[in-house]
């Protein structure tokens, strides 16, 4: 396959940056805070942390392995293998596809709130004369709910268009920084707040006894998996696409830790910056996925109030903003590079630009659900999956909006479901695999043994369990 019709990243910084931006967003930023406010604080993040060990590096090392050994993105990466291994990467590329429904709704109303803040900050009121009930506003807003989400999947559509190096690597390379320096900036502020100091306990304070009773220990571990799949961006793809991008005489290995470790550490500073927020500004951090919007502007509008509220709100708006486009353009190029790859493969010129303007539009129609139903909230434009299925109520957390049932499919099944299979090919089928790809240019393999004891027994372990309490999920 010809790699300069493909692309190539033009160097290790821009592909580091690149993954790392593809990791972190939405899952660092929107879904740990919440999750971690949810499932009990500090047992939620040990787990977590211990299922970033134990599985997430080394899952990503072995897509970052896949795609390089086999040139191919996550479509066609598995079946350049053996034809009997497609299934495992259509599942690759189903998953990005589904989260890309859901990811660009709260990327456009992320985008929402910004300019909010923005007009805010000249004296314009930006949020439709409703203050922080906002949220309620904009969830029955159709109108606005479809420009926003249009408005991010272009933006993503247009970076997506224009390559690796020229589109993806360029953009990364010039955010990221600024990202970590907002970043800064926010944590800095909420650390002068006083009564911030709870958030942090809520955090950092040990509580195993969230984690006593067998049922919940499942439940938070099913949320914890979840959690490393979405934020690590391990089991959709992306590590297996960006890996093929990279020249056989980079570190496989050196890049594979320093992207879960890097994600890891954004998601604890997002955890420092939103969880002590809500404590200084008595905003309850158990609401769910409304944390980021409803009570992160009220901690903006009524907590800081003034010019200060306005300016701070619009920096982290435009935080998540960044944070958000940075993964979404990863996910995006799953999808092209899987016809692009095909296209090569069958001797034809690439057509990556109306490629990815199909898959943008197949995105946008699977969105509409995801933005028109309210959160499951009722009387919604589009009925969530629970009232479909006839039910008065919503049973379990993958049926009660559209966002849980993509959410479900996803993080729920289809990733466990490829890391199981992909953790038994390069564990037990193909040994040798992740060895030789990270010796590639005289490097040395690190942790073998841990490597393959965690490739042939603990991931595989670790996908089953969580396998069964998601299908549990559905009948109990
Ligand atoms: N890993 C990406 C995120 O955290 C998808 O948003």
């Amino acid at each position: 396959m010809d790699s300069n019709k493909r692309g190539q990243w033009g160097s290790n910084l821009g592909f580091l940056l690149a993954s790392v931006g593809s990791a972190i967003g939405l899952g660092n930023l929107w879904a740990f805070p919440y999750k971690m406010g949810k499932s009990g604080g500090f047992a939620f993040l040990a787990l977590y942390l211990v299922l970033v060990v134990l599985v997430g590096i080394v899952l990503m090392l072995g897509e970052f392995a896949l795609g390089r050994h086999t040139g191919h993105g996550a479509g066609g990466a598995y079946a350049a293998l053996a034809k009997k291994y497609s299934f495992v990467g259509w599942m690759a590329v189903i998953s990005p596809f589904l989260i890309l429904g859901f990811y660009c709704v709260l990327g456009g109303m992320v985008l929402r709130y910004c300019l909010g803040f923005l007009v805010q900050i000249f004296g314009v009121d930006g949020f439709a004369g409703q203050g922080s009930s906002f949220f309620g506003w904009l969830l029955y807003s159709p109108g606005s709910m479809l420009i926003f989400l249009a408005i991010f999947l272009a933006i993503t559509m247009f970076i997506v268009m224009g390559g690796i190096k020229g589109g993806i690597e360029r953009f990364s390379k010039t955010v990221m920084p600024a990202l970590a320096v907002i970043l800064v900036v926010i944590i800095v502020f909420v650390a002068l707040q006083p009564g911030a100091i709870e958030g942090y306990k809520f955090m950092f304070l040990p509580n195993p006894e969230v984690l006593s009773t067998p049922g919940d220990f499942f439940e938070v571990l099913k949320t914890a998996s979840g959690q490393m799949f979405f934020s690590l961006s391990v089991g959709m793809g992306i590590n297996i696409t960006f890996g093929s991008y990279l020249s056989k005489d980079r570190s496989l290995q050196r890049n594979a830790v320093i992207v879960p470790v890097a994600d890891t550490v954004f998601a604890l500073l997002a955890g420092m910056m939103i969880l002590p927020a809500c404590a200084a500004f008595g905003v309850d951090y158990a609401q769910g996925p409304g944390l980021l919007f409803a009570s992160m502007q009220k901690v903006f509008l009524d907590g800081m109030g003034g010019m200060a509220g306005n300016v701070i709100g619009f920096l982290f708006y435009f935080l998540v903003f960044i944070a958000a486009v940075t993964s979404s353009i990863a996910l995006l190029e799953v999808c092209t590079a899987f016809i692009v790859d095909k296209q090569l493969d069958k001797g034809q010129e690439p057509k990556r630009r109306t490629v990815t303007g199909i898959f943008g539009i197949l995105v946008f129609l699977i969105a509409i659900p995801v933005s028109l139903d309210a959160l499951g909230s009722g009387d919604a434009a589009i009925k969530a999956p629970f009232e479909l299925m006839g039910l008065s109520e919503a049973s379990a957390m993958w049926n009660d909006c559209w966002l849980d049932f993509y959410d479900m499919i996803t993080e729920g099944l289809l990733m466990p479901i490829g890391a199981l299979f992909m953790s038994i090919i390069l564990g037990w089928l193909l040994p040798k695999l992740v060895k030789e790809e990270c010796q590639a240019s005289g490097h040395k393999f690190k942790g073998e043994t841990y490597f393959k004891v965690c490739f042939r027994i603990v991931v595989p372990a670790v996908m089953l369990l969580v396998l069964g309490t998601q299908i549990k999920s559905f009948f109990f």
